[in-house]
């Protein structure tokens, strides 16, 4: 096993992927802007971790991330491009600056991640197993009301994971999405009524009950592992059979 960087590592799914993929046996380089909750991440992996506080809208401490991760912990093998922020806000009245934010995050810093872990992949050499997961969302699917921002970034990561599936191939590093339904974690908390939300969820899926974060880690688990190897430029929907696409 390698070396994994997860970005928003202390928000709920990042959380459940940071300890999976720590449970695979994969040293661990992770990320958010949010100090406390990163470190909530790093105390349950036991610490034994290199983490760092940045924001993904800040390219040049983003870049001293990577380098500095690769000094401590050894080249990139493994990126999940996780962070991402959703404010919910009707199209028509959304401020220029908040659509900008939201794409510097999801899609400019989704980018530049995988730019800089795919440069350490190709200097990791052919005998690691080198992977990027992209994590997009249901909500790309059929539309959803005040996120149109939000949703064009999820749209863009699967279009990039296919871009980058298609250009790193050759190299031997696979590219793949995975778009998760609603898990139950703390993002639906804006939402004016949770439980009707959580109903409503439970109602439009399959399968009749919540998907737990570590049910969607053990998807980024299977597609950053060695069963997956021949797997490259696809979206995994993860979302109890809501949409199946
Ligand atoms: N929770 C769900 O059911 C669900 C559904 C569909 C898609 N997703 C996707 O899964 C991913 C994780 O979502 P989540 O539910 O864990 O959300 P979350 O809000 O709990 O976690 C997101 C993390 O990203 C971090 N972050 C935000 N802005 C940042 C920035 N500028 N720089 C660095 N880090 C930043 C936050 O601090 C947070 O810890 C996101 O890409 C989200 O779009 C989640």
């Amino acid at each position: 096993m390698g070396v994994a960087v997860v970005t928003g590592a202390g928000g709920s799914l990042g959380h459940a992927i940071a300890q999976r993929l720590a449970h695979d046996g994969q040293r661990l380089a992770i990320t958010d802007v949010a100090e406390h909750t990163l470190k909530e991440t790093v105390d349950a992996l036991g610490g034994d971790v290199f983490a760092r506080v940045v924001d993904l809208r800040d390219a040049d401490a983003l870049a001293a991330f990577f380098t500095d991760a690769r000094r401590e912990v050894g080249p990139v093998t493994a990126l999940v491009n996780n962070a991402a922020i959703y404010p919910t806000v009707p199209f028509l009245e959304m401020e220029l600056a908040d659509y900008e934010s939201v794409h510097a995050v999801n899609q400019r810093g989704y980018w530049l991640c995988a730019q800089l872990a795919g440069r350490q992949m190709v200097e990791a050499g052919t005998d690691e197993d080198r992977s990027i997961v992209n994590i997009a969302s249901i909500t790309m699917h059929g539309g959803w009301e005040k996120l149109a921002a939000y949703v064009t970034t999820k749209g863009g990561a699967v279009a990039l994971t296919r871009a980058l599936a298609r250009e790193l191939g050759p190299r031997g590093i696979r590219v793949n999405a995975v778009s998760p339904g609603a898990f139950k974690t703390a993002a639906e908390e804006i939402y004016d009524d949770p439980e009707a939300y959580s109903a409503m969820v439970v109602e439009r899926q399959a399968l009749k009950r919540r998907g737990t974060p570590a049910e969607l880690a053990a998807v980024v688990s299977f597609l950053t592992g060695p069963d997956a190897a021949f797997v490259t430029g696809q979206t995994l929907e993860v979302n109890g059979g809501w949409v199946m696409a």
